[in-house]
């Protein structure tokens, strides 16, 4: 038996969980979206110190929880980046408390492929797989190998697929974050495959650039200036009745269903081409924020079908920030003997993440 704790503070999430064998056994989630909406976005430094402060309550009532010791634990896996420093540092910290105190192992998880391993918290995955990550800051493809050995296939150079989304709400003066928005709206229209460009698909490059995409909507709301919603609410169903009264509905929710299909065949087109060139994967699994979105996950799995491959989707509640994956990945490189030292440091975001494990002899099944 073997007993995780997980640790998530790389961005506007605070949270904790624990895992036994694989299994999700307790988490506590503090978000931090009321602190930083005065400010429409996530400020850092405030970040920190809301991680500071909701840590320590956080893990006293997952402990009680779950009725475990902290002495109980065999390893704390904790996010090391991709992230913003100063909270990546705060979770670090505490890990290296308990660590210090308990003598458990640590065991530093890159973000991005905990968000790609958080399925098989409920289902295994069919290794090789082919991991598409798509959230408000990234967008890569990876070829994984095993839950411990991930290769990086194409990377955005520019925005993020959510980003694209977000950025598109902003100009049709939808609320922030807007993906979601655009993805409602969008499913009340009938898409024109020819409004939108499929941004950076001439070349062979298996990487992504979402930003020619994000123009083309803010010259296209340019043209349409009646396109952008009256007043900025999140009160969804009143914003629809009032378009649809004024007869604005229709084409808003064109754009919206537009842009949404050229984010997914973008997508598409580039998994597909990350497919050709890695065969032999048995399974496509996708997850970060966008995986929410209705379209993205019908053309995956349309596409995974095609090629004979199983498709992993997150349910929702597990694409967006969360510890229990966190605790899954490291509970996968603690049995796999990987280990790190107090030394471990945080990674920011933009920086590779270095595999700098020290090896040690696996732990016995
Ligand atoms: O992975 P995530 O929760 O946070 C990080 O970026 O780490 O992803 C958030 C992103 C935002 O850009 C948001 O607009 C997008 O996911 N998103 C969606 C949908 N739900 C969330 N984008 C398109 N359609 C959705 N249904
Ligand atoms: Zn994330």
């Amino acid at each position: 038996m073997t007993l995780c704790l997980g640790i998530e503070t790389s961005c506007d999430e605070t949270a904790l969980a624990l895992v036994r064998d694989g299994r999700l056994l307790a988490q506590r989630i503090a978000t931090q979206i009321d602190a930083h909406a005065v400010f429409g976005g996530v400020v850092p430094e405030l970040a920190s110190r809301e991680h500071l402060r909701a840590l320590g309550p956080l893990l006293d009532g997952l402990t009680a929880d779950a009725g475990v010791r902290l002495g109980e634990l065999d390893a704390v896996c904790v996010a090391r980046g991709p992230g913003l420093l100063g909270s990546l540092l705060v979770g670090l910290s505490l890990a290296k408390g308990i660590v210090l105190a308990t003598g458990a192992a640590l065991v530093g998880v890159n973000h991005l492929q905990a968000h790609l391993l958080a399925p098989a918290l409920e289902r295994p995955i069919a290794f090789p797989a082919l991991g598409l990550l798509v959230s408000g800051g990234h967008t890569q493809t990876y070829r994984m190998d095993s839950p411990t050995a991930f290769a990086t296939l194409g990377r955005t150079l520019d925005d993020a697929a959510g980003e694209a989304f977000d950025k598109a709400a902003k100009t049709l003066n939808l609320p922030y974050p807007g993906g979601r928005f655009i993805d409602l709206l969008g499913r009340m229209g009938e898409a024109d495959p020819a409004l939108f460009p499929r941004p950076y698909v001439a070349n062979d490059s298996l990487d992504f650039s979402f930003s020619g995409l994000k123009t083309a909507m803010v010259n296209h709301v340019a043209a349409h200036p009646d396109l952008r919603a009256p007043a900025l609410t999140d009160d969804l169903d009143a914003l629809v009745a009032d378009l649809r009264a004024r007869g604005a509905l229709e084409p808003l929710a064109r754009t919206c269903a537009s842009y949404t299909l050229a984010v997914a065949d973008t997508l598409r087109i580039k998994t597909a081409r990350a497919l050709d060139a890695n065969p032999g994967m048995r399974s496509l699994v996708v997850a970060g924020g966008v995986a929410a979105n209705s379209v993205v996950r019908r053309t995956m799995a349309e596409l995974a079908a095609a090629r004979g491959l199983d498709i992993v989707l997150p349910p929702l509640a597990l694409c967006t920030d969360n510890a229990a994956m966190i605790a899954l990945a490291g509970e996968f490189l603690f049995h796999a003997g990987y280990r790190h030292g107090l030394d471990l440091d945080a990674v920011p975001r933009g920086r590779r993440i270095p595999w700098d494990y020290r090896q040690v002899r696996p732990h016995p099944a």
